[in-house]
């Protein structure tokens, strides 16, 4: 059994899709509380659909977990309905930095207080709490999120998010198409809400440069499965790794010999 200190568990998940195409098949990581671990992968790693299953998002796009356990604070997310998790505390951003567009900023953050209580003071506080983290966004509050940046909706998704009050955030590829500054930008959010409010996050990203800077611990998948686990820092400094998985240099002419190997 994990200890207490750990807020998920991921552990040799296998999934599929139409009952036919597999996405994962032996996915593992723990994330402690507290800490940030980035999920890295190329293009259909299985990234996506490792997020979903953490949800149980993926009975509703046809997708099934086959075998494997996924337990948040203990507890087998795939009995529980997606809502309901996010009422405890595990909440998600999609990629693709959902927004409603015609709803100002500030009317998406408060439609996104899941499973709280509506009272007004409260929900002034935590629109106050999230404008402190984003700046930008409180500048652009009364501005239709479809008229805001790339950006600005990354921040507004996220701070949707937070506006249910979650332990654990998941993030699936947050610098999706923005420019470097405001990857950084969002990124130096996030680590602040981490230090500053205890928030655990999982964040599955492609770009594993900004990714490793940030986290505390990774995760590489590589065709559905998890190859490689570490702390991000040993793990950034590895040239063989980002060459081999994260498709940063030519990769060498054999996989690095700790392919399965845990450091
Ligand atoms: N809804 C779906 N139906 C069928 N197959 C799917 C579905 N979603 C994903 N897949 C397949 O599952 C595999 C894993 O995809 P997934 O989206 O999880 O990867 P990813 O790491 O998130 O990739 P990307 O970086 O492109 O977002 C891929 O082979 C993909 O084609
Ligand atoms: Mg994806």
């Amino acid at each position: 059994m994990p200890g207490n200190d750990v807020i998920l568990v991921v552990d040799n998940v296998h999934a599929t899709y139409n009952h036919a195409i597999t996405a994962l098949h032996g996915v593992s990581f723990e994330l402690r509380r507290g800490e940030i671990l980035a999920l890295l992968g190329a293009n259909g790693a299985g990234k996506s659909t490792t997020l979903k299953a953490v949800s149980n998002l993926l009975p509703a796009e046809r997708g099934q977990i086959n075998a494997g356990t996924i337990l948040f604070d203990g507890g087998d997310v795939t009995r529980r309905r997606p809502g309901d998790l996010v009422r405890a505390g595990l909440v998600q951003v999609l990629e693709g930095r959902h927004c409603f567009k015609s709803l100002t900023v500030e009317e998406n953050l408060v439609s996104g207080g899941v499973g709280r209580s509506g009272r007004r003071g409260e929900i002034s506080q935590d629109l106050e709490r999230i404008y402190d983290f984003f700046p930008r966004l409180r500048e652009k509050r009364r501005t239709l999120s479809g008229l805001t940046s790339g950006g600005e909706q990354q921040m507004t998704a996220i701070g949707r998010a937070l506006m249910s009050r979650p332990r654990l955030l998941v993030l699936d590829e947050p610098s999706m198409g923005l420019a470097p500054l405001v990857v950084q930008d969002i990124f130096l959010a996030l680590k602040k809400l981490n230090q500053e409010t205890g928030l655990s996050i999982l964040v599955a990203e492609q770009n594993s440069a900004v990714a490793l800077k940030y986290a505390d611990y990774s995760t590489v998948l590589e065709n559905g499965v998890s190859v490689l686990s570490g702390g991000a820092t040993s793990l950034r400094q590895r040239e063989d790794v980002r060459a081999f998985y994260l498709g940063q240099k030519a990769p060498p002419a054999t996989p690095p010999s700790h392919l399965h190997a845990v450091v």
